[in-house]
């Protein structure tokens, strides 16, 4: 065994721990590296040994002594019992004041579990969100680690300087303790839904309405690249639209089949968002969307339905196309304030300090939803670290005024013609929602109060209230 000790070290190489791994190699971190599988790690060393430091190792305990003290093990394996398995296999090695990061797509009360069991351990746990792919890996990801201030006081250096820079900032930083990291990935991927999400309607909307094809699409993405909209998940759409399929000169979008897949991180953003009651209405239908997609028996059922839709009889191709930008830009900043006040209600509940203007700015580079709107949303936050809504913030409520005539010419029309665009519409309707003055829900509380006494407040005198509703000219009780 090698007698020099690594800086750090990663378990698990898969495509993302091996890219990590190489990484921090090629930033002049000593890297020990290991795998279930020795074969992989061997492999690692066959193909990237050039690339800078690596120590392997065939077994935990190997892999684990040959870290410097305290040590900093990195896990990179399948989120699940798996991650709980290599934590007890390198716990059972670890000493005091040693650091587990697990960086997989855990579960952030998962992670909150594993924090509490290695504190009592003596160890410290670091859930980390890590986004950006197999590329953002190797060449610079987003970083989200949780966990104590102490253990990124000793982590914080080497994932800063790993990670993707704008403007020469780091894409990382200190998200906050325990889970925090994890919750502020999988909120990430929610948010990550939405902007996927509006893209297709927006791509659906152009070829339904006035027949676009794949490329002319393709072409006009590339142009908003340019402006309001300039996003990776922009630029990998109009690159995505612009392949023609080399056996039958189709363009390939057009022989995917239509069902979307997801691995569950959309799915556990809308339910945390259900237990927090925050309304991610973006988020949630985008997840929706993906599971209505993907489910061929409703769908073959209702093959065949209606079709006495209105034919689309669009004059002005460009008015249109730009009223749609407008649309996919205003439903996008819904789904980013949706997801913004599910972080901070989190936060609330779980005694995290999140600083959400820190958590735009990293991702700003790296990321899947890297863009350049982030930019204002830092922005937007630093001017005012308790925002409430980002729609409230100058900037940003002036881009909606910008846009609301067109977004709601775009989403009457895809209710008038037949066309879904769950997100468009039901951002919208939160927006509507929430800028009213005054909401039906005093007339469900009415409800409530009638046939199960929940009781109500009213707008005119303190305490709560139960009506005997049926009886007429009973008077309402005051029940405190
Ligand atoms: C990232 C991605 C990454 C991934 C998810 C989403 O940040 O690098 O979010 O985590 O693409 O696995 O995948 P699904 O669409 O399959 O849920």
């Amino acid at each position: 065994m090698s007698t020099i000790k690594a800086d750090i070290g990663v378990y698990g190489m898969g495509v993302m721990g091996k890219n990590l791994a190489r990484n921090l190699a090629r930033n002049g971190y000593k890297t020990a590296i290991t795998n279930r599988t020795p074969s992989r790690t061997a492999k690692v060393m066959e193909e990237h040994s050039q690339e800078g430091t690596f120590i392997p190792s065939d077994s935990v305990k190997d892999f684990v002594e040959s870290l410097e003290s305290p040590r900093v093990a990195i896990i990179m394996v399948k989120a699940g019992p798996d991650t709980d398995a290599v934590i007890d296999q390198l716990s059972e090695y670890m000493a005091e004041g040693d650091i587990i990061v697990d960086c997989g797509n855990s579960l952030f009360s998962d992670t909150r579990r594993r924090e509490a069991t290695c504190r009592e351990r003596g160890l410290h746990f670091v859930g980390c969100g890590v986004s950006g792919g197999e590329e953002g890996a190797l060449w610079g990801p987003s970083i989200m680690p949780g966990g104590s201030k102490w253990s990124y006081d000793r982590l914080g250096p080497m994932f800063e300087k790993i990670s993707a820079h704008v403007d020469g900032v780091p894409c990382c930083t200190h998200v906050g303790e325990d889970g925090a990291g994890h919750f502020v990935k999988m909120i990430h991927n929610g948010i990550e839904y939405a902007d996927m999400q509006v893209i297709g309607e927006a791509y659906d909307l152009m070829r339904r309405a006035i027949g676009l094809t794949p490329l002319e699409i393709s072409e006009i993405f590339a142009e908003w690249n340019k402006g309001d909209l300039n996003s990776y998940l922009i630029e990998v759409s109009s690159e995505v639209l612009k392949q023609v399929d080399a056996e039958t000169g189709t363009p390939l979008v057009d022989l995917i089949v239509d069902a979307a897949g997801q691995k569950g991180t959309g799915s556990w953003t809308v339910q945390t968002a259900l237990d927090l009651s925050v309304p991610v209405t973006g988020i949630g239908e985008a997840t929706f969307a993906r599971g209505l997609s993907s489910s061929p028996l409703q769908r073959a059922a209702a093959q065949g339905f209606e079709g006495k839709a209105a034919p689309w009889a669009i004059e002005d191709k460009d008015a249109f196309i730009e009223d749609i930008r407008q649309a996919l830009f205003a439903s996008k900043l819904v789904a980013y304030a949706q997801g913004f006040n599910e972080i901070q209600a989190g936060a609330a509940e779980y005694n995290w300090h999140i600083n959400i203007g820190d958590m735009a700015r990293i991702w700003r580079g790296g990321c899947i939803i890297r863009a350049g709107f982030l930019n204002d949303v830092t922005k937007a936050f630093e001017k005012d670290p308790e925002l409430p809504l980002l729609l409230a913030d100058d900037y940003f409520y002036a881009k909606i005024q910008d846009a609301i005539a067109s977004w709601r010419r775009i989403v009457s029309l895809a209710a008038l013609h037949g066309a879904p665009a769950p997100v468009f519409s039901s951002s919208l309707s939160y927006y509507d929602g929430v800028r009213s003055k005054r909401l039906p829900a005093a007339l469900i509380q009415g409800q409530r109060d009638y046939f199960g006494a929940h009781t109500y407040k009213r707008i005119d005198k303190e305490g709560t209230f139960h009506t005997l509703w049926a009886v007429e000219g009973r008077p309402e009780e005051q029940w405190s």
